[in-house]
């Protein structure tokens, strides 16, 4: 799969440690996050993953900031997006058999290395039901359609 990576200052290094990790896994990976650890503005980040998901260049995202909050409200932003913010692997699994999230999301100074890799794992392992799940999708996707 074509993974879209971001990340502000607070995330630099797990980001690195993710992105090596999709990539043992056989993904390709866009990253659109600081490689810095200079302080900079999340929602930049947020925005540039969610369009590059949005818009098809890739096919589902991972977005690291402090607390996975700021990036994800951020990408939630975008038409089409679908962010979870996920802290463990069974929210990381349901955030996709049941939402059909096209973007996970986790927070640097809230989950460790090894907890962060098992959470990706859980999320990309996982499949959408479909079913009752995509009519409470298509409800989500009408009220953006309210705009
Ligand atoms: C940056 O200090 C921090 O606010 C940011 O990484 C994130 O946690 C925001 O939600």
């Amino acid at each position: 799969m074509k993974i879209a990576v971001g990340n502000d200052h607070a995330a630099t290094e797990l980001k690195f440690e993710i992105v090596d990790y999709l990539k043992k896994l056989g993904h390709e990976v866009i990253n659109f996050g600081t490689d810095s650890t200079e302080s900079c503005d999340y929602p930049e980040y947020g925005a540039r993953v969610g369009q590059a998901v949005a818009a098809g260049e890739a096919d589902c995202g991972v977005l690291i900031c402090g607390t996975g909050v700021g990036i994800s409200i951020a990408a939630n932003k975008v038409p089409g997006v679908r962010a979870a913010v996920c802290s463990d692997t069974a929210t990381a699994r349901l955030v996709r058999e049941h939402n059909n999230a096209n973007i996970i999301a986790f927070g640097a100074r809230i989950v460790g290395s090894e907890l962060a890799k098992d959470i990706v794992k859980a999320y990309l392992d996982a499949r959408f039901q479909g079913g009752r799940h995509q009519t409470r999708i298509d409800m989500i996707h009408e009220i953006e359609c309210r705009r």
